[in-house]
């Protein structure tokens, strides 16, 4: 393509009408493209704020009801569901996961019944049950991986019989993609789908998700860095989104969102494959700090993050800001 030089070309021409600019724009933001992460607790009529997340809330199953038909009124495709569990409930072995009476399995059955056609998605990791925050099974300080993916299957197997439609692995063991796919096709599972947490940062991003899940507490100074990637590799990243891919996953994650685009974009272009952008909790929160600052303007900031996770290859965002996101569209 032959590309003139000034002053035959002007690349402003385009850009001087809204309606041109409307015309060349090369990616659009819908509604479709939205994951609206939720979070659930015990109880009755609660909704309980969560710090550092201003607007977002711990709902107990009731309250989390009129949270999904508000994603059903907005056209809004899909939740996710994050349990906030008691830490008198919690143990060592994390070993509600596997209860298909938990918390999270009463919550995704609830919404199912009430809004069947409404996707719901569910992590898979111990975090939220373990007293010591870790995603998988601590021994002696370690991370123990095979022993972990046994119990991530049977989570992943519950969740599918309350209702879930989509399993969210988010714990990084290795091979755990194929095992739980294994898991619930012997299940009946076959058309749940796997949206594999693929390319999953050891990050300082994650801290006020932590706070939601009342995991930090549990967690403490400690890391995930055997696990979860470290923030200095890329091609690492591609390696583990080959790998899931071939264990069976339908999808891939790519997380955290905005200070991660390159790894989006590579993972779009090198295996062309549905992929899933999270703008974490730690984006969510610097940015409201901001706005309530006055420092950023909201309703242009949140619609210009969306617009560059869009351009970098994402096919659907988990964000926090989607309700807000899916009034603002509809204007
Ligand atoms: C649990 C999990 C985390 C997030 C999603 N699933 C936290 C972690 O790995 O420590 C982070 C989401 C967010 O920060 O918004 N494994």
């Amino acid at each position: 393509m032959s590309r003139g030089q000034y002053p035959s070309t002007r690349m402003r021409r385009n850009r001087n009408r809204a309606f041109s600019r409307r015309l060349v724009a090369e990616n659009r933001l819908e509604t479709a493209d939205l994951i609206w992460p939720l979070f659930v607790i015990e109880g009755h009529d609660i909704a309980e704020p969560v710090a550092a997340m201003p607007d977002v809330f711990r709902y107990s199953i009731d309250r989390l009801l009129q949270q999904a038909a508000k994603a059903v009124e907005l056209t809004i495709p899909a939740i996710a569901i994050f349990p906030s569990i008691d830490a008198a409930l919690k143990d060592d072995a994390g070993s509600l996961a596997r209860d298909g009476d938990n918390l999270v399995c009463r919550a995704v059955a609830a919404v199912k019944s009430a809004y069947p056609d409404l996707g719901v998605i569910c992590d898979v990791a111990l975090d939220p049950f373990t007293t010591h925050g870790h995603d998988g099974l601590l021994d002696q300080g370690e991370i123990l991986n095979d022993e972990t993916v046994e119990v991530l299957c049977e989570q992943a197997v519950c969740q599918a019989n309350a209702g879930c439609d989509i399993i969210a692995p988010s714990d990084m063991m290795d091979g755990r993609v194929g095992a739980i796919r294994a898991a619930l096709d012997a299940a009946g599972h076959q058309n749940v789908q796997i949206m594999a947490y693929a390319a999953k940062y050891a990050s300082g991003f994650y801290g006020p998700f932590r706070d939601a899940v009342r995991a930090g507490a549990s967690l403490g100074k400690a890391e995930k860095s055997t696990y979860q990637m470290d923030p200095a590799n890329s091609d690492e990243a591609m390696h583990e989104i080959a790998l899931d891919l071939a264990e069976g996953a339908d999808m891939v994650i790519i997380k955290p969102g905005m200070p991660y685009l390159d790894i989006l974009a590579r993972a779009k272009a090198e295996f062309g494959v549905p992929c899933i952008a999270y703008q974490v909790s730690g984006e969510y929160s610097m940015l409201c700090a901001s706005f309530e600052q006055g420092w950023l303007d909201r309703e242009r900031t949140i619609l210009e993050a969306m617009i560059c996770f869009k351009r970098a290859g994402a096919d659907a965002i988990l964000t926090y800001f989607a309700p807000k996101i899916a009034v603002l569209l509809r204007r």
